[in-house]
């Protein structure tokens, strides 16, 4: 795993856009992996700047949402659908059908997650997975004692995700108990993944993802074992790392050819 340690959530996102961008421009028809959430704004937001401003192409570009709630429909302004279309979708070159979001009002769930499934192989795999992290490490809607193995499925939430994601919804009434999300084991076929944190209120998972033991209760920690991972992260995020020194110290003195 790579440990990049950023001074806040702003220079996280905009460091996850040139790696995005990175990507796009070596590979047009990159297949990329999206979260939602509040840490990839920055993020989508500077990918904007970069398609209006340097021409960022996203043309080709076929991307897949780790995630998204049972028994919403599309236009709901709470769905993963309408946050992906408001903040990312509708203001770059994307074409309508290279888009795929878990549809959260499947008729057959288990068949709309086997085709979903399905659809990434035809892709070619995931070129970047892009992930955020819930305080009880999980990553996508993979709540803790997810299959390591997992696909993607229908997963019933943890009260404390359900609580923690209220404040985008009109009450906690209103959050719906389950999810479709891709599993452990899908993200973990991508071919790179970036895990993105920002605040203190991470702290703690993000200490047990990486230098905890790998184990289903912390379902990130399993990126211990992918071979291309980047944990990039604010301070606050870093606050319970042990090992930070040596995380800053190999950043700053990778070599030229590999930054950023
Ligand atoms: C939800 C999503 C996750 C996301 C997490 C953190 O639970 N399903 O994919 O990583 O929220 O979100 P935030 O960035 O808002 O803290």
């Amino acid at each position: 795993m790579e440990i990049i340690i950023q001074p806040s959530a702003q220079e996280v996102g905009i460091i996850a856009a040139r790696m995005v961008a990175q990507i796009i421009r070596k590979k047009p028809y990159a297949v990329l992996g999206l979260p939602t959430g509040s840490t990839p704004l920055v993020m989508y937001k500077e990918l904007i700047r970069m398609h209006r401003e340097e021409k960022l192409d996203f043309s080709e570009v076929i991307t897949f949402n780790l995630d998204e709630y049972v028994g919403i429909s599309p236009e709901h302004p709470c769905s993963y659908n309408y946050y992906m279309y408001t903040n990312f979708f509708s203001s770059v070159n994307i074409k309508p059908h290279n888009i795929n979001i878990p549809d959260g009002r499947a008729r057959d769930i288990p068949k709309f997650c086997t085709e979903f499934e399905r659809r990434i192989v035809e892709a070619g795999r995931i070129d970047l997975q892009i992930l955020g992290i819930g305080a009880d490490g999980h990553i996508g809607f993979n709540e803790p004692t997810s299959s390591l193995a997992s696909r993607t499925r229908i997963k019933t939430l943890m009260p404390q995700t359900r609580q923690d994601n209220a404040r985008f919804f009109p009450s906690l009434d209103e959050v719906p108990q389950h999810s479709l999300t891709m599993g452990i084991g899908t993200i973990m076929e991508a071919k790179q993944c970036l895990l993105m944190a920002a605040g203190e209120k991470k702290a703690e998972a993000i200490a047990k993802t990486v230098e905890g033991p790998i184990t289903a209760i912390v379902p990130a920690s399993a990126l211990q074992f992918h071979q291309h991972t980047t944990v990039l992260i604010d301070e606050a995020a870093a606050g319970k790392l042990a090992r930070r020194e040596y995380y800053t110290k190999t950043f700053d003195e990778k070599p030229d050819w590999q930054h950023l």
